[in-house]
């Protein structure tokens, strides 16, 4: 096992009706600014708990935060920030409207006169303003991670950030929420924290016994519920499940101790930035091609997950890694997720060449758990995944 430190501050208060407890985390002078994002919580119950829960606090507001939340639009709520003296921020929503409170509560304490060189000169944030979240969309971690990733239209960017500075001081996890969440968006929810997992998982082995299993635990547990998910009754036990998973997948702490290797993530974003499209969907799009071109690096890892994730018990271990593979692809399929890019855009020719341009550009010369997947191996990972 590799050298580590752990830290999470993020309070987690969990279960149904917690959304009232927001009054007790927030200090009782704070200026709060609640920001949420197109306006879903207004049609499903969460922004009454949540102004019920305020009453007592002095609250502005600032809605329309969109999904890969955008530059242009947090600026505008920057500024009231800086106008109004706000001294607290409260997101409610998914990982779009956390992550771009994070954004904000970096921006907010920032000296320099552009915001956006936090992401282009991936400053690390070591203080920001206090935020705490609600919850509305179990998927990214966002809620107990102090990692973010912003969008620009303009520029067709998107760029991550973060830094210790940038965790939740609470974030409430109310299962109840997702009874609304349209189908679609639980897909997501499902592929993305199952990709967190394999991205801090499938790379090599340091003996690493109880994160490999906290890991395998976590893509059991998404696999076993999915289908109830999926299925048009809620059901409050798989809810938790599945909410409890995307936080785990994905708030540090499978990856104390152990390689990871973040080059599905880092390619699926440029998709994100060049075709809009749903940021789970562009993992589903780039895994297999990711496994199969560094199959002989990851095999061994590969072929473990297969036997304890998928029972696979049968075959060589090249041929187990190769049914990993295989029944990755699979499981993102049965959630109604295309796994190829040629099935979301027509216009995908000339996209392997251009990651692999924006990659050199910004000397990303070597990612991956070994520094060895070049932009040359990027391309060829983008081309087989059209
Ligand atoms: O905007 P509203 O109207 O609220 O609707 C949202 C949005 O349209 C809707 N939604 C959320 N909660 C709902 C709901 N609809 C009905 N009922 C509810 N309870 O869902 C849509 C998608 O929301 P969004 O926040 O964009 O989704 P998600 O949580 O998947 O976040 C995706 C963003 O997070 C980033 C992604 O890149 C993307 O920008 N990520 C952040 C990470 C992190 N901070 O650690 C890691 C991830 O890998 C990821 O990159
Ligand atoms: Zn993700």
């Amino acid at each position: 096992m590799n050298n580590f430190d752990f830290q999470n501050p993020t309070k987690i208060i969990f279960g149904k009706d917690e959304i009232a407890k927001i009054s007790n985390e927030i200090p009782k002078d704070a200026k709060v600014l609640l920001l949420y994002g197109g306006g879903s919580i207004k049609k499903n119950g969460i922004y009454e708990q949540v102004s019920a829960a305020l009453a007592d606090f002095e609250v502005l507001e600032f809605g329309g935060i969109p999904a890969n939340p955008e530059y242009e639009v947090l600026m505008k709520a920057l500024e009231i920030i800086k106008t109004e003296n706000i001294t607290f921020l409260l997101a409610v929503g998914g990982g779009s409207v956390i992550d771009g409170t994070k954004f904000l509560s970096a921006a907010a304490l920032f000296e320099g006169d552009e915001p956006w060189e936090i992401l282009t000169k991936n400053i690390r944030i070591f203080k920001g303003m206090p935020f705490g979240t609600v919850l509305t969309l179990p998927a990214t971690g966002s809620e107990m991670n102090s990692g973010a990733v912003i969008s620009r239209s303009e520029t067709k960017e998107k760029f991550a950030m973060g830094g210790p500075g940038l965790f939740p001081q609470f974030s409430i996890l109310d299962p109840q929420v997702i009874k609304s969440i349209p189908k679609r968006q639980i897909a997501n929810g499902l592929a993305d924290a199952f990709t967190h997992v394999l991205e801090q998982y499938m790379t090599y082995s340091v003996d690493a016994k109880l994160q490999d299993r906290f890991a395998e635990s976590i893509l059991q547990t998404l696999v076993e519920i999915a289908p109830t998910m999926l299925n048009d009754a809620f059901d409050y036990k798989a809810a938790s499940n599945f909410m409890w998973s995307c936080t785990m997948a994905l708030n540090g702490l499978i990856q104390k101790g152990v390689p990871s290797d973040w080059t599905i993530h880092a390619i699926g974003h440029e998709l994100t930035a060049l075709f809009g499209i749903d940021h789970a969907r562009t993992l589903a799009i780039i895994a297999d091609s990711h496994y199969t071109v560094n199959f002989e690096d990851k095999k061994e890892k590969l072929a473990q997950y297969a036997e304890r994730v998928w029972n696979i018990t049968e075959g060589t271990l090249e041929e187990k890694a190769k049914a990993g593979i295989e029944k990755t692809t699979a499981f993102f399929q049965s959630l109604g997720i295309n796994t190829k890019l040629s099935d979301y855009t027509e216009n995908y020719k000339g996209t392997a060449q251009e990651i692999k341009k924006r990659f050199t550009e910004r000397g990303w010369k070597g990612i991956g758990e070994k520094g060895k997947v070049t932009p040359t191996m990027v391309a060829k990972i983008v081309e087989m995944s059209y």
